[in-house]
């Protein structure tokens, strides 16, 4: 199985449009490396190739990776792109592939809801991307060779879906964890995570390689920081500090995070939050990032 990280940031990508904080400020002098939006790739054959997440930078991340580019007049390796929520960083890069190109999108029936209730979203022609309707549980073959099976984790609605109270341990279609697996080898793509409850802990054990939410490092350090009034836990996200220690006594080949927000310190591979990481057996996703299975 060969994966590989397109884009390794939260939604807004690292620096954001919109943040002055340190670490935007340090990627736009270039001191630390700059992130595009959450992606990953993965094949089992190097040929054909999933897409897990369409994030609104695909244009740049498909140009960015050579084992993606086309290989005819209007041949491309991309078969399948799989989403695991509704989130626009997660869902806007769809459109972005719309110029009739076949490749299936998988998603849960919630998943595809949401999708099909923006009337834009009829631009990505169904006559070209069929769009495929995968179960909790059920495992699909991507492409040649690579299964995947969704499972649902803790997490919530897409923000522009949330109502006055929002459930933010929500179990069910609307955020899910995918497993994947290609011969002998699995990994787990976990972007978005509430939490990690016994029975998740027990899934990702003996797993070959583990990409997991790393959106904050700390639960409230975006109000911290003055960059916005939520805790990650309110966003559907575990702090990195949490996630961590929760793990810690858990078999894991490769262990590693990605959706890192732009006011994670873990996006500065020299600060001491990355040691700390690095000394607990994590590695931190950044773009472009390959690991072979
Ligand atoms: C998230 O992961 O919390 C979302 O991407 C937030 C958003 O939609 O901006
Ligand atoms: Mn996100
Ligand atoms: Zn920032």
């Amino acid at each position: 199985m060969q994966i590989i990280i397109l884009g390794a940031a939260a939604g807004g990508g690292l620096p954001q449009w919109n943040c002055g904080c340190d670490n935007c400020n340090a990627a736009r002098a270039g001191r630390i490396p700059s992130l595009t939006q959450s992606s990953i790739a993965v094949s089992a054959d190097g040929r054909d190739w999933a897409v897990l997440n369409a994030s609104p930078d695909i244009r740049a991340q498909l140009a960015a990776t050579p084992a993606l580019h086309p290989t005819g007049p209007r041949d491309m390796p991309l078969r399948a792109v799989l989403v695991t929520n509704g989130d626009i960083d997660h869902v806007a890069g769809l459109l972005t592939l719309r110029e009739s190109q076949p490749f299936d999108l998988y998603a849960t029936a919630a998943i595809h809801d949401a999708l099909a209730a923006n009337p834009m979203m009829g631009a990505v022609n169904p006559d070209f991307v069929p769009r495929r309707t995968v179960a909790l549980d059920q495992t699909v073959e991507l492409t040649p060779g690579l299964t995947a099976t969704l499972f649902a984790v803790p997490g919530k609605v897409p923000l522009y879906q949330e109502g006055a109270v929002v459930e933010t341990g929500l179990m069910g279609e609307t955020t899910v964890g995918v497993e994947l697996r290609a011969g002998d080898r699995r990994a787990l793509y976990i972007p978005g995570c509430a939490d990690l409850p016994d029975w998740l802990r027990d899934r990702i054990a003996g797993a070959d390689a583990l990409f997991f939410d790393g959106t904050l490092w700390q639960d409230d350090e975006m109000i911290r920081m003055g960059l916005g009034r939520k805790t990650g836990r309110r966003m559907g996200h575990m702090a990195a500090t949490d996630t961590m220690p929760a793990l810690a006594g858990t078999t894991i080949g490769r262990r590693i995070f990605v959706h890192m927000n732009n006011s994670n310190p873990l996006t500065d591979p020299d600060s001491p939050e990355t040691a700390q990481a690095v000394a607990a057996g994590w590695q931190v996703g950044r773009d472009g990032m390959e690991i072979s299975l």
